[in-house]
Order: structure tokens, then C-alpha cells, then sequence
């Protein structure tokens, strides 16, 4: 949740500043400002568009750090947005995380003298590294100190007015990655605002600060011991992070669907052996073959991921498959044997309540994999083994290309363990062939969407909509129902179309349409009784259905056809033209699709 971005170097700052907020604004919008110690700060509510406007034409400077939030503590208001700043205006902290014991260090501080003026959790870290900082002066110090008295997360920048060539980097449970160019250096949340300025990158770990200066950096623990970390480069291009001429990063996304799937899948189906080779799984292929139970966790979308998921395990894998969100997992007490993994679904790979799920796992010495899009992020590291999806940056909050990827990293895995044990090679090869079908598949179904935006047009007047599927297809409702809900704000829910008369037909009337996934499939003859039963109580259906099936739902439904592939993969091609009727009916209310209000793209907070 939330940007922080740092600079040090020779160039001037604030237009790189504000570059780096305008590439990490996905991470959150409550707020958005700027310190640069030469000249002072501006911040402003809102958007950096917002902030952009009470900006002075130039500022001195060649350092400063940058922020985004995403409200925890304290109302998103400009007296709230960060950096925030000590009684001396010297020592300036941007922060993305919770620091959960502030209350107890503010009622210190205070009682020394300190005056607060935000309702923030974070500018107990100003004052504190002010107070210690009265000792010796010594800044590095004087961080240290401040990180081994708070508990809780955080990503950090620092930046001190009486050293404007430092900026210092702190990391625990919110990521941090530093980029390092020629004479000059990065803090950021994430490599995308890096991107443009250079490729070399080190992940910070947890418990670690970065001092940085123009031309050099050096890591320590909070023990103030040095650390020598290798540089990664970072595999994406600019272009991946730039919207290509699309009007949103979601639709962008959307559209490189066929794209995203290729990815997934290259180098990793053997196609006339029926296997699928995963590097990633090497370490612990041996192991694997001796599973008896999966727990898959995530949230959100990677959750419903992980449904359709349980789904392709049991039935070709022939292994038991529990999924849960991560929130309710690491609470309770699951109970896990030593034949039990754990399988984590993020995106991002920093999802707070993900991550806890795989420590908590990792406690109990229970094997965790990881089906992650983001490399170096947190989860991607902390799993024993894993699965990129290989989709590249996803920009838009509202996940769809990732989606995708997760849902064929899962066919994957699924041919890849089912393989190990008693899958035939012939279902093997029709699987791999199957999966190697769908970019151009889903090419057809891109190919026009005019459709589409007609449909979430006509329907776009409506307040309430019902999302139905079965078997493989009803995570897909769930999906579909939170794509809506999410960009267009609209009440949407998701149900299996079997539950629809144990509660929710209630709602149904001619003012509350729904969306029913009816391919002709094992439970394609259900699924039509299910929209007969709708039809009858005057409810409008829109459906996404197969050629052969639009005989049946044609009478009763405004129809979508997706092309026919295996009943397990149907969810890849089902979902997209939910995802493109989400969208447009988004952009038909006039709304911020790719940053929808109370949101944000990476969840590093409970
Ligand atoms: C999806 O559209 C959401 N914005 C959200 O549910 C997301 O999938 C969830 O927060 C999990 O994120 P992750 O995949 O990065 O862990
Ligand atoms: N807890 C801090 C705040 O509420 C930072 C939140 C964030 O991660 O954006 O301001």
C-alpha cells in the first residue's frame, strides 16, 4: 500500500520526483507530496495531479524523497500527507506501513517536549529520530535507533536537511527496492519509477536500511552491521509500464491477455511427452510427488484464482485442495502435516495478509510455493519454490491480465503434479495441447468489443447485478461480480448458480439484472434451468456462452460467445469478457478506472 520514492543525485530533483510519483500512483492516491531539503516541501490531497498544480515552477535541489498514501491512521487530508516532519522541520520520513506502537512512543515524545501536528502513526518516526539525533548528531545513528524502538511495517525513505547528499532506505514487511545509476540513486516501492533511470536493482530485506549518497550506498542491519547484497537487473521494459496508447492500464492489460498467456506457458510444455517443465519446482520436484494435501492462499482475485484452482487439482491431479483467504488463515489454527504444502497466489508478491499465511506455514515447517508475478518481491523470496507468471508489470488495481496468468500457471502446476502420479499421457497432451490453443482463442474474443461496451451501455443504468456460474465457472462469477464492484462501484455479487434459490433469487426482479457463464459444458443443462428460473421472475441475463450453446441461451439472454476449449480452461476465456464489461461500464459512469476510489494495487497493510 502506498509510494515512497527517493532520489540522490546530481540532476534536479523535482522533476524526477514527481516522474517517480506519477509511476507508483497505482500504489495509492489519498495524498501525494515531496520534500527536497534545499528548498522544503509540497504536498496536497488527492492525486499527484493535484499535487502537480501547487508545485513552484522550480525548486533547488538535487535529493529529496516522495510519497503516496494510502490512508491508515488519520483522515486523507493535506495536514496527513507525508513526508511528514521533527519540531525543526529537519528530519522528513516518507512511510508506507503501520507502526503499531506509536501511541505508546507518542505519549513518550510528547511528554519530551515534541509537538505533533498530523494524526498520522508515522511522524512518531521524525520525532523520534529527532530526539535521537540530540545525542550526537550522528543521522545514521540516530535511524537505527529509532527502527529497533517501533514495531510494526514499513517502507522508508529519510531524508535530513543537514545532509541533503544522504537519503537513507528502511525496510520491514513493506518493500523496498533500491536502483542504482551513474552518479546518482533510488528509493522506490517497487522497480517501475526505477525503470526509466537505470535496471540495476537490489531488494532491500526486512530488518535492513540503505544509506545512499550520489555515488555510493552501503546496506546495514539494525545491528548496524554491513551487509553486502548482490545487484539484480530488472527484466522489464519502460514500454511494459507505459499505457501503449490505450486510454487505461486496464484495458492495455486486458488486451495483452493472448500475449500474458504465451509467457506463462513459454518453455514449459513438453508437448508430445504430455508434461510441463517447471524450473522454478526443480528444487523440490522429489518431494512433491509424495503430497497428499494442498492449502492454497490469497486475496482478493489471486483468491478466486486459487478456486478455479482446487477444481483442476482434484479432478486431473487427484490431490485434496483446501483455499482460503490469507486474512482467515493466519489466525485459526489450521491443521497441517508433513504432507500438506502450502501455495501462495499474489500478484504483487507483497500482500501482507498472503505473506503471514507463508510464515505462518513456514512455522510450522510446512513446504511453501508461490504462483507470483512480481520477481524479488517478498513472497516470490520468502516461498521455498514457485511459479512466475511471467505477465509483466500490472498497473491497473483491478487485476485482470494477472488473472489469467495465475489461472494458467495453475493448469500448469496441475499438469505437472497430475503428471507425477496417475494423469494419462494422452489427457497429458490434450491438456498442454489445449493450453497452448488459448492466446489465439482468446485473440477472437478481443478481436471485437464493440459488443461488449454496447451491452455495458444498455445495463450501465442499473444499481444491483447477480453474477452466476457453476463448477469451474464459478469462481469466475465471484470474479466478475468483484471487477464490477470494484471499477464501477455498483453492487454486484457472486453466487453458484445452484445456491442462487437458497437465498439470493429473493433480489431478483426487472430492476436487477445478471450475468450467467453458460458454456455447454457438464453443467451446461443446470445452468440453463438456473436462467429459466431467473427469466421467469423478470430478470434480464446477460450470458457468456459457446457457439453450440447459443441455440439454448439466445431465447433468454443478451449473449456473449467465447470459443469452446476444455472445461477446465474455459475459466481463461470466461472471465475476459466480464473483465472488458466491468471496465466499460466504468468508463461509461466517467470513473477513475485504473485507480477506483478507497483502493490500492499492493495490500502491504491488514
Ligand atoms: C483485484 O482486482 C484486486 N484489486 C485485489 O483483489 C487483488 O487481487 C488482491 O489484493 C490480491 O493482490 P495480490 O495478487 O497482489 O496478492
Ligand atoms: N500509516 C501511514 C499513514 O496512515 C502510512 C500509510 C501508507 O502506507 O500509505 O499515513
Amino acid at each position: 500500500m502506498c509510494g515512497i520514492f527517493g532520489y540522490v543525485g546530481k540532476r534536479n530533483a523535482l522533476p524526477i520526483l514527481i516522474d517517480g510519483l506519477t509511476s507508483l500512483e497505482y500504489r495509492g492516491y489519498d495524498s501525494a507530496g515531496i520534500y527536497i531539503p534545499e528548498s522544503g516541501s509540497v504536498k496536497s490531497p488527492g492525486p499527484v495531479k493535484n499535487l502537480r498544480l501547487k508545485l513552484p515552477k522550480k525548486m533547488k535541489g538535487t535529493s529529496g524523497i516522495a510519497h503516496l498514501r494510502w490512508a491508515t491512521h488519520g483522515k486523507p487530508n493535506q495536514i496527513n500527507a507525508h513526508p511528514h516532519k521533527d519540531c525543526k522541520g529537519e528530519v522528513w520520513v516518507a512511510h508506507n506501513g503501520i507502526i503499531e506502537n506509536y501511541q505508546e512512543l507518542k505519549t513518550k515524545l510528547v511528554k519530551l517536549g515534541h509537538k505533533f501536528i498530523s494524526e498520522t502513526d508515522t511522524e512518531v518516526l521524525t520525532h523520534l529520530i529527532e530526539q535521537y539525533l540530540k545525542k550526537d548528531g550522528d543521522f545514521e545513528k540516530a535511524v537505527i535507533k529509532t527502527l529497533r524502538g517501533v514495531r510494526g511495517t514499513y517502507g522508508m525513505a529519510i531524508s535530513y536537511r543537514k545532509e541533503p547528499g544522504k537519503i537513507i532506505a528502511a525496510r520491514m514487511g513493506a518493500p523496498v527496492v533500491i536502483g542504482l545509476g551513474e552518479n546518482e540513486n533510488f528509493i522506490a516501492s517497487d522497480p517501475s519509477p526505477i525503470l526509466r533511470h537505470t535496471k540495476r536493482v537490489i531488494y532491500l530485506n526486512d530488518g535492513e536500511i540503505a544509506v545512499m549518497g550520489s555515488d555510493s550506498y552501503n546496506i546495514y542491519t539494525l545491528d548496524y552491521n554491513e551487509v553486502k547484497r548482490d545487484v539484480e537487473m530488472i527484466e522489464w521494459g519502460l514500454d511494459q509500464v507505459q499505457k501503449g496508447g490505450f486510454p487505461h492500464f486496464m484495458l492495455k492489460e486486458i488486451m495483452e491477455g493472448p500475449e500474458v498467456i504465451k509467457n506463462t506457458l513459454r518453455g514449459r510444455l513438453l508437448i508430445s511427452e504430455g508434461l510441463a517443465k517447471l524450473g522454478g519446482l526443480e528444487a523440490v520436484t522429489e518431494k512433491l510427488r509424495s503430497i497428499q494435501r494442498i492449502i492454497i492462499v490469497g486475496c482478493g482475485t489471486a483468491y478466486y484464482a486459487g478456486l478455479v484452482g482446487e477444481y483442476m487439482l482434484e479432478e486431473y491431479a487427484g490431490i485434496p485442495v483446501e483455499v482460503e483467504v490469507g486474512s482467515e488463515f493466519r489466525y485459526r489454527k489450521p491443521v497441517m502435516d508433513d504432507k500438506t504444502i502450502l501455495l501462495a497466489i499474489s500478484q504483487s508478491g507483497e500482500t501482507a495478509d498472503t505473506l503471514e499465511a507463508i510464515r505462518e506455514a513456514k512455522r510450522k515447517n510446512i513446504l511453501t510455493l508461490g504462483i507470483v508475478n512480481t520477481v524479488g518481491s517478498t513472497i516470490a523470496r520468502e516461498t521455498d519454490a514457485g511459479i512466475f507468471n511471467h505477465a509483466g508489470p500490472e498497473i491497473g488495481v483491478a487485476s485482470t491480465k494477472a488473472f489469467l496468468s495465475q489461472l494458467t500457471a495453475l493448469a500448469l502446476l496441475t499438469l505437472f503434479l497430475g503428471r507425477q502420479r496417475q494423469m494419462s499421457l494422452v489427457t497429458g497432451r490434450r491438456i498442454a495441447q489445449k493450453l497452448l490453443d488459448l492466446p489465439q482463442k482468446l485473440e477472437k474474443v478481443l478481436a471485437d468489443t464493440k459488443y461488449i461496451k454496447s451491452l455495458a451501455k444498455k445495463y450501465s443504468k442499473y444499481k444491483n447485478f447477480l453474477y452466476i456460474g457453476r463448477k469451474y465457472n464459478y469462481p469466475i462469477a465471484l470474479e466478475g461480480a468483484l471487477k464490477l464492484k470494484e471499477v464501477t462501484y455498483v453492487h454486484a455479487e457472486g453466487c453458484g448458480a445452484g445456491e442462487m434459490k437458497h437465498g439470493p433469487l429473493a433480489m431478483i426482479d426487472e430492476n436487477f439484472p445478471s450475468l450467467a457463464i453458460a458454456l455447454k459444458d457438464s453443467v451446461f443443462e443446470k445452468m440453463i434451468s438456473n436462467i429459466q428460473e431467473i427469466k421467469a421472475r423478470k430478470g434480464k441475463i446477460i450470458a457468456v456462452t459457446y457457439e453450440d450453446g447459443k441455440k439454448e441461451v439466445g431465447p433468454l439472454a443478451d449473449v456473449v460467445c467465447i470459443p469452446k476449449t476444455l472445461e477446465m480452461l474455459s475459466p481463461i476465456l470466461s472471465v475476459v469478457p466480464l473483465q472488458l464489461f466491468a471496465y466499460y461500464f466504468a468508463v461509461e459512469k466517467g470513473l477513475n478506472v485504473d485507480q477506483p476510489r478507497n483502493l490500492a494495487k499492493s495490500v502491504t497493510v491488514e
